[in-house]
């Protein structure tokens, strides 16, 4: 099982987008075993991925990770991270193996309630930190034998669980617009996501950028491609800005082959998976 966080601390540069992509195209087309783990209170990928009205029933019941985690903060019987998967959420035809954990707007509260429990227990904030991070990872070690892929959508900003995340991943994607600000946000984020993945030995060649929103009509993206390339590891495969990549995130009542979902994008979220694959040494 190989385990992966997209990740950005700029926000809307296609993170949850890019992460809903790679797990439909690699369980439709791959025929890999892929779970999604939204760590982000908007919960964009959970609604991207399961829609709104599976996304609810799931809120309804607690199948949410801030249920898992609260059950480490307050101290309820924990039930197994196993229950709080969904199965086989897409509105892919087949029903490919893309499962899921679903983030709700109250896992915000997650991150604030441990760090104030813990503290208060005379913990400092490295400790738990390191104890959110050994939690997130033996949920994952739990469910091993049963994935090819783990993917982390992580929220922008920074939070405890992105940095758990990062540092039990054996890569980073970062997705990125390719535009000034965004390429300077990289270089400062590449350092800390080093950092992070140090403790357990992974490099800066473990980190891809993925190039995001191109728009062939402005200039200024055709040299900051150019740039980025020169400065970062980065995917071959650039994701257009696209309508049909938009409208794929929004969930399908009937259920839709991979090409009526990305249409004209079919072949560019293909070409995104293989490259994926051969990256991270999947195939
Ligand atoms: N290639 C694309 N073409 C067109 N629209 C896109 C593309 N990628 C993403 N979008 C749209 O841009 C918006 C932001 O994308 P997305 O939510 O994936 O970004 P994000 O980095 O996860 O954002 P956040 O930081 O808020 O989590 C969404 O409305 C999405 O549909
Ligand atoms: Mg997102």
């Amino acid at each position: 099982m190989r385990v992966v966080s997209v990740v950005n601390m700029k926000g809307g540069v296609g993170k949850s987008t890019s992460v809903c992509m790679l797990a439909e195209a690699l369980a439709s087309q791959g025929g890999m075993r892929v779970l999604v783990v939204d760590l982000d209170p908007q919960s964009n990928a959970s609604m991207m991925l399961a829609g709104l009205d599976q996304w609810s029933r799931l809120r309804e019941t607690d199948r949410t990770l801030d249920a898992f985690f609260n059950q480490f903060v307050h101290g309820t019987e924990p039930r197994r991270f196993h229950e709080f998967i969904a199965p086989r959420v897409t509105d892919l035809m087949d029903e490919p193996q893309v499962d899921l954990v679903v983030a709700t707007p109250e896992f915000r509260y997650v991150e604030r309630d441990a760090l104030d429990k813990f503290i208060r227990q005379g913990f400092l904030i490295n400790a738990v930190q390191d104890r959110l991070a050994r939690l997130t990872s033996s949920a994952i070690a739990s469910v091993e034998s049963r994935y090819d892929l783990v993917l982390f959508d992580c929220p922008p900003g920074i939070s405890l669980f992105a940095e758990a995340a990062i540092s039990m991943s054996e890569h980073v994607i970062i997705p990125t617009i390719p535009d000034y600000v965004s390429r300077l946000g990289i270089f400062a984020f590449r350092k800390r996501a080093v950092r992070a993945m140090e403790k357990r030995r992974f490099t800066e060649d473990s980190i891809f950028t993925l190039i995001t929103k191109f728009d062939r009509n402005i200039m200024l993206h055709e040299s900051e491609v150019q740039s980025l390339q020169a400065s970062f590891a980065t995917f071959n495969t650039i994701i257009p800005q696209n309508e049909n990549i938009a409208r794929a995130g929004e969930w399908s009542d009937i259920p839709r082959s991979f090409e009526q979902k990305y249409g004209d994008a079919s072949a560019i979220v293909r070409a995104l998976a293989a490259e994926f694959s051969e990256k991270i040494g999947l195939v």
